[in-house]
């Protein structure tokens, strides 16, 4: 039994491959959290509740004057507000009087063998026999809120994962002001908070800070997880390295508002929230109703932040990601976006298929500016009917043309946006995100519609599928280039207005799940203006996502280093642009690490670059079966060593190893080491450009010797070693 529950000491004991999580009932029906960290044989955690130092500043549990235990110090397994706890509080409940304090008691539970999929919600998924779920039901006895915490633990994987649902079991309605998705306590505060900021075009920095007394969070406010911070945490004890220690890493499944909140009390004891973030959110729950969190994917190792990567690769690999693409070689694309931005029709795009047959590419996507009027951005989203002065005779005789030159076609849309000048706004002014009495902001002279709507969402699908369904069309780019303004609804009352951020992810999730379902041939590619909705959530609808508009070789380390922290490589949308600043060879070597394609125009290349490019691609195909299910070593991070970056893939097997490393700047020294890792010591591989043979050992412990190998500005190589 994964979860147990032991009944005399009334203790939860719920243990992953690695990993146990402990909590317990107080024979009130308050829930204390024990313990989250490696595997223990044992559950003798009572004692672990004393915190000592009483005072009369720390409320008693009512009843409960001469315990030792005070909600404003013991451990709680979800804390609420207003009752005596004053850290975070992971719900608060306004009940039809108007307070807010709430208090939740342990009524029963249930473990089941099946994962109960979330209510709207993408989530991560079991298979047969491999997870084992607690439900705990707990009641806010006043309020008559019953809230049910869920937990999921993975038998062959450390990772366990938390959501929450409050349903209104009372005659009056009541208002959710927080529910966030998990709630971990973790003693001691000898914690590094590593995150993932950014902005557009320089999404997904790692950086990390000590915990330190009082609050440290990261958020959302965007309507969309957003460019600027991913819902990703991970909390790893001072000294951990990439390849040791302890660290847990939190990501929640989530693409919209989000916070991620900690806290460190004068006890030196961490309290970590992680959910919707309670800023402009609330949620009325009329009696009868129910509302589900968001779920939070936790992963705890103590072999390092990369064990700590590869956990949650394998995990989204397998139970994330659903799309059929998902464990094939994508397509290699050539993309018109940087090739010709708005200025393109259909002659232009059918030389680039042209050209792009020659040397091997895929598939053409034909990017923005197809529609309505569009020749710019300013106008005709909303409006997804093709514009036949653009494509002379139609989209279906573009694909015909493109699919004669070999390749196949793929096309981009905006679904959630709209263009004030767009005959669907002139039709329906109502439809976009607004509030009464206040223009709306534009954004890249845009508005976004209102996704909340069943109306809404039926236009856009109708429209969206008549021409998917009516044309041999392969692959979707589903962009998002702005964020949410003005975030009112015209069909919600006043009292459901703070609703609609969350409503509007849920239209959004809605919306992806009928297209994934009516179009499942279709390759999705996520895309928020670059990497700027990089989140599990799009994840679960679409195997890739857009990283960047950033296409810089150079730049695009960091950025695929940071994305590599939580989401595995096969989702990372990277291609070879024409960005000249570094060799085409090293611009393809780090798009290689990712879905791989090109975003330029391929009659400027030269005959050598062509060359190169048909090479480029012969390489792609022979090394994606193990970049895609190769576990990752990051060996050298950009924002670690100014001057040179490295990485490796090692295929399951331990058989086949690819490793590449750029020169991000002229280094000082020319001699360069590089230690591999993950190999088997025993092994002998050969390197398979110079016929040496080394054994795995040798390759970890001693190096390769790159040594003026790569030395210039933008150089890079890449080595493949294959066991014998
Ligand atoms: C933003 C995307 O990131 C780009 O790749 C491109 O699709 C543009 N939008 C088109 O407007």
């Amino acid at each position: 039994m994964a979860i147990s529950f032991d009944a005399s000491k009334k203790i939860f004991k719920l243990d992953t491959s690695d990993t146990t999580y402990a909590l317990a009932v107080h024979e009130a029906g308050y829930l204390f959290h024990l313990y989250y960290g490696p595997y223990l044989p044992d559950n003798n955690l009572l004692p672990m509740l004393f915190r000592g130092g009483f005072a009369s500043f720390h409320p008693n549990y009512p009843n409960y004057v001469n315990t030792p235990y005070s909600p404003d110090i013991t451990p709680s397994e979800y804390s609420c507000n207003g009752t005596g706890d004053f850290r975070i509080s992971a719900l608060q409940i306004r009940n039809v009087n108007g307070d807010i304090s709430t208090d939740i008691r342990y009524v029963s539970h249930r473990i089941l063998t099946e994962k109960p999929a979330l209510c709207g919600l993408p989530s991560l998924r079991s298979e047969a026999g491999d997870t084992e779920t607690l439900e705990i039901t707990a009641r806010d006895h006043t309020t008559g809120a019953v809230v049910k915490l869920y937990y999921t633990v993975y038998l062959q994987l450390p990772v366990m994962t938390r959501s929450v649902v409050v349903e209104n079991d009372s005659q009056y309605p009541m208002d959710l002001e927080r529910v966030y998705s998990t709630c971990l306590e973790l003693p001691g505060m000898d914690y590094d908070m590593v995150h993932l900021y950014g902005q557009w075009f320089k999404e997904r920095t790692v950086t990390e800070r000590p915990l330190a007394h009082g609050m440290q969070s990261i958020q959302s406010k965007r309507g969309s997880s957003s460019h600027n911070h991913n819902p990703f945490v991970a909390l790893k004890q001072h000294g951990t390295t990439e390849e040791n220690g302890p660290v847990y890493g939190i990501n929640l499944i989530y693409s919209g508002n989000f916070a991620i909140d900690i806290e460190v009390d004068a006890r030196n004891t961490a309290r970590v929230l992680a959910g919707i973030n309670p800023t402009d959110f609330n949620w009325h729950l009329e009696p009868g109703e129910s509302f589900t969190s968001p779920e939070a994917v936790m992963v705890f190792t103590d072999k390092g932040v990369g064990e700590m990567s590869r956990i949650f690769h394998r995990t989204y690999m397998k139970h994330l990601i659903k799309s059929p693409w998902r464990d094939v070689e994508r397509p290699v694309l050539i993309n018109s976006w940087e090739a010709a931005y708005f200025d393109f029709d259909d002659d232009k795009l059918v030389a680039f298929a042209h050209e792009a047959a020659k040397m091997g590419v895929d598939m053409l996507v034909m990017d923005d500016g197809w529609f309505g009027v569009r020749n710019l951005d300013n106008c005709s989203l909303g409006d997804w009917y093709v514009n036949e002065k653009k494509l002379k005779g139609g989209l279906s005789k573009l694909i015909e043309r493109v699919n004669a030159e070999g390749l196949k076609f793929g096309i981009w849309y905006e679904p959630e946006m709209i263009s004030p000048d767009s005959d669907l706004y002139r039709a329906h002014p109502d439809w976009c995100l607004h509030v009464k009495g206040r223009e709306n902001s534009p954004a890249r002279l845009q508005y976004v519609l209102d996704m909340s709507r069943e109306d809404v969402r039926d236009n856009i699908f109708n429209q969206m599928s008549a021409v998917l369904a009516n044309n041999k069309i392969d692959y979707v780019k589903w962009d998002f280039n702005r964020n949410l303004t003005e975030a009112g609804s015209a069909l919600l009352p006043a009292n459901r207005q703070k609703e609609i951020m969350h409503r509007f992810v849920l239209g959004t999730y809605d919306l992806m799940n009928r297209f994934v379902t009516a179009f499942p041939h279709i390759l999705f590619e996520n895309c928020s203006g670059g990497g700027g909705r990089f989140d599990p959530g799009m994840l679960y609808y679409s195997p890739q996502i857009w990283c960047s508009d950033n296409t810089d070789a150079i730049e695009r380390l960091t950025i695929q280093f940071g994305s590599s922290m939580c989401y595995p490589v096969s989702t990372f949308g990277a291609h070879v642009a024409a960005r000249p600043r570094t060799p085409l060879s090293t611009r393809a070597n780090v798009a290689m690490c990712g879905t791989f394609g090109y975003e330029l125009d391929p009659r400027k290349l030269t005959e050598d670059e062509k060359e190169q490019v048909r090479a480029q691609i012969a390489d792609y195909r022979k090394y994606n079966k193990l970049i895609r299910e190769g576990d990752l070593y990051r060996l050298i991070a950009p924002t670690e060593d100014h001057f040179r970056c490295a990485w490796q893939f090692v295929s399951p097997d331990k058989q086949e190893a690819l490793v590449t490393s750029v020169i991000m700047r002229r280094p000082e020294t020319a001699y360069f080491m590089l230690k591999l890792r993950g190999l088997d010591p025993n092994k002998m591989y050969t390197d398979t450009a110079t016929g040496e043979v080394y054994s795995g050992a040798l390759l970890m412990y001693a190096g390769i010797n790159l040594t003026e190998q790569i030395y210039d500005d933008g150089e890079s190589i890449v080595k493949y070693f294959k066991a014998e």
